[in-house]
This record gives structure tokens, C-alpha cells and sequence, in this order.
């Protein structure tokens, strides 16, 4: 039998619980013709769920824009996007003269030659886009920029993000959707009154899949590959991950491998999670300074609500400056972040990694943590 989990970024349907509801209103919204701005954690489901609610029935045009260095490179990957969209249809030969048309964007072995005119790479922005708004003109279209905010952090990006501004703002027919998983950098680009964004967006919040439907969805699939599964493990790996579908079904992979039962096949999964990133939060847990490492401690074992408050800053000894700048660094890190309702780790295995380092410590802290049977299981060597 094949494993019925899946966890590798954005994922096919058929490995995915049905988010109806979502799907429902995201393409409603693409059908007024919003821009849609997609908040949500890493790994939470924004660029599967947009792949799924918006290719049925529209041409998605898909940029992702993740670690995209210079503006030439990002309009590279529109022009690659158009590329792969005009190429899969045939009525779409003349855009495809269209992109040729554009300026100077070189794809490696295949560059685009256009008319040797010196352009912007805003001018080679709006070229593109002119692109997106003929071939609206044929067919049902949306274009998804995702990791969007990765454009902040290049050279010169503030004149282009206006530039894009304008340009989706003209055109009504087709739907931008924008998805990043930074909060931080998502805030700065488009909740800043200054920023280009800012109030141009439907704001489309994804939520974790609700507890009960996702643990049942789990243990359906457990029974289909003729396995059983305990709705309680799967209730607690729901705690552990905060419900975030990536890390849930990364853990209910290795629980469906693993050849133990109930918690012991819990921590056999975990074991195998955690142990190939073991060097990876060495590394990072070495290189925070002494106050950050008794805060992501603290955080980890005791949890993250009023982080800053008389328990935990007692228990680790820290004074309460000490404590809320080390909580500012751990965040700068991108290690922790602020959930709305408390500190929470942005990766749960690293929070587990800690809670099983030094267990003497992490028992003392905090001896009646629902984690602790598990973590005090992992051990290697
Ligand atoms: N509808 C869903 N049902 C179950 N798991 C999901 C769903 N959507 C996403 N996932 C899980 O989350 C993982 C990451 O999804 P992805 O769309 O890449 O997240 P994001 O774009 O928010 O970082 C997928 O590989 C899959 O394991
Ligand atoms: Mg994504």
C-alpha cells in the first residue's frame, strides 16, 4: 500500500482534505475580480489551496517569487509563467508573439529577443502584464504571485511594486492573487500606509482545517490503507503542529511507516522527523547568544503565552528587559513568532528538539507538559 500522506509543498488533490468552504469563497472572490491577498502560516495550505480552488475553470498564470534576487530575474519568472501558460494553448499564438515582443528578458538558452530598444524593468513589467490582459480578453484568466514578498528585499523593488500596483489595478477582469508565508515582510507590504498595497487587497485569512475534521480525515485514511489509527495521537500531533496541515501530515506519514502502535509509533515518527534537522538546530541553537537560548527554552517547554511574564522570565532567570529583547531576537531569527494569542514556534520539531535537550531541565521547568512522555522517549544514539 502506497502512503496516503503527502508533505512536500503544494500538494495534489488527492492527498488534501476538502476545503469546500475555502475554495468556495476565494474563487467567488476571483470572480468579482479582486486582488486577493492570502495570509497564513508556512506550510499551512495557501499555495496548494489557490492551485486547486482557481485552476478549475481559469487559466492560473503561477509565479512564485521565493528567494527571487533582482527584479530582471523576477520578471524572468513572469515571462517562464507566461511561457508555460501561452504554450499549453493554441488559440494563445499571438500572445506567444506578444512575449517575444518583450524586451530584452533573457531565459537562459532560451532568451526572448524583442526590439532593440533600451527598457525598465518596470517597462518590461507593464509589457508582460499587457500579456496577462490580452489573453483575459480570450479566456478566464488569474495570475498568482506567490512569496510575494520576497520582491521587498531587491534593489529598486519599491518603484515596481507601484508599477504592479497600477497595472492590476487596471485590469478588472483578471484576478491577481498574492500569498506569502513572511508576516512579518506580508504587514510591510501591504497593512503600511505607505506601502503600495496597502488597502488594495481582499483579505483572505486561512485558518488551520478544524480540528475534528482533520484528525477524522486522518483516520479515514489510515483506514482505507487498511491500518488503524488512534484519533488521539492524531488529536495531540494536531496540538504539536497547531493544526498546520504541512507538519500534521509530515508527522501522520511517518506514523503510517512506522511499525509500532499508539504513542511508541508517535515518537518513532518524531524520531524519524527530527532526526535528519538534529545538526541543522545545533547549529542555530549554538550560534544564539546565552539570554536567546534560556528564552527559545523557556518558550518551548513552557509555551508562549505571556512569554514575558512572571513564570517563564522567573524559571529562566532573566530580568524582564533581558527577556522581552531576547523575544525580539528569537523573532528577528524567524525562529518564533507571534501567533496573536501567544509566541509559537514556526517549526515544531525544532520546538520538540529543545524540549528534549537537557531533559533534566525541561522536566523541572515544567514536569506536567502533555509533551513530555513523548519527548522523553527521543533519544538517539
Ligand atoms: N487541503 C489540505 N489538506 C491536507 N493537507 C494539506 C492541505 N493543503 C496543504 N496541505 C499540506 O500542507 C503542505 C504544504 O502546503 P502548501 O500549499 O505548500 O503550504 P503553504 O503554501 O501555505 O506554505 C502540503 O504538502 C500538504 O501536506
Ligand atoms: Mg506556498
Amino acid at each position: 500500500m502506497k502512503n496516503p500522506f503527502y508533505y512536500q509543498g503544494d500538494a495534489p488533490a488527492e492527498f488534501c482534505y476538502d476545503r469546500l468552504t475555502e475554495m468556495k469563497r476565494l474563487r467567488s472572490a476571483a470572480d468579482n475580480g479582486q486582488r486577493i491577498r492570502i495570509r497564513g502560516d508556512r506550510r499551512i495550505g495557501k499555495t496548494t489551496l489557490v492551485n486547486q480552488a482557481i485552476s478549475k475553470g481559469r487559466l492560473l498564470i503561477k509565479v512564485d517569487f521565493g528567494a527571487v534576487r533582482t527584479l530582471d530575474l523576477a520578471n524572468e519568472r513572469i515571462a517562464i509563467a507566461l511561457k508555460k501558460a501561452t504554450e499549453t494553448r493554441s488559440l494563445f499564438s499571438k500572445m506567444r508573439v506578444m512575449l517575444n515582443a518583450v524586451d530584452e528578458i533573457k531565459l537562459g538558452p532560451m532568451t526572448i529577443k524583442g526590439a532593440r530598444r533600451t527598457s525598465s524593468t518596470e517597462s518590461s513589467l507593464s509589457h508582460l502584464l499587457e500579456v496577462v490582459g490580452e489573453m483575459a480578453k480570450r479566456r478566464r484568466v488569474a495570475v498568482f504571485f506567490d512569496e510575494i514578498q520576497d520582491l521587498m528585499d531587491v534593489d529598486g523593488s519599491e518603484s515596481y511594486l507601484w508599477e504592479l500596483r497600477g497595472i492590476t489595478q487596471s485590469q478588472h477582469n483578471v484576478p491577481y492573487i498574492f500569498a506569502g508565508s513572511n508576516r512579518h515582510m506580508m504587514r510591510r507590504m501591504f497593512d503600511d500606509s505607505k506601502a503600495p498595497f496597502f488597502k488594495q487587497t481582499y483579505d483572505f485569512e486561512l485558518a488551520p482545517i478544524e480540528e475534528s475534521r482533520f484528525v477524522g480525515w486522518i483516520v479515514k485514511r489510515f483506514a482505507a490503507t487498511g491500518k488503524a489509527a488512534d484519533p488521539e495521537i492524531f488529536e495531540h500531533v494536531y496540538r504539536i503542529c497547531r493544526g498546520v496541515a504541512g507538519d500534521v501530515q509530515c508527522v501522520a506519514y511517518h506514523i503510517w511507516e512506522s511499525e509500532q502502535e499508539g504513542e511508541r509509533a508517535l515518537t518513532d515518527a518524531l524520531r524519524r522527523v527530527i532526526g535528519p534537522k538534529r545538526g541543522g538546530y545545533q547549529s542555530i541553537h549554538a550560534s544564539l547568544k546565552k539570554s536567546l537560548k534560556l528564552m527559545v527554552k523557556a518558550l518551548a517547554v513552557m509555551g508562549g503565552k505571556e512569554p514575558t511574564g512572571k513564570r517563564v522570565v522567573g524559571s529562566v532567570g532573566l530580568s524582564g528587559g533581558t527577556a522581552r529583547a531576547a523575544l525580539k531576537g528569537l523573532e528577528k531569527r524567524g525562529l518564533v513568532f507571534d501567533s496573536g494569542n501567544g509566541y509559537v514556534f514556526d517549526d515544531p520539531f525544532f520546538r520538540l528538539w529543545l524540549m528534549a535537550l537537557d531533559p533534566m531541565e525541561t522536566q523541572r521547568m515544567y514536569p506536567e507538559s502533555e509533551d513530555w512522555p513523548v519527548v522523553s522517549q527521543l533519544v538517539w544514539d
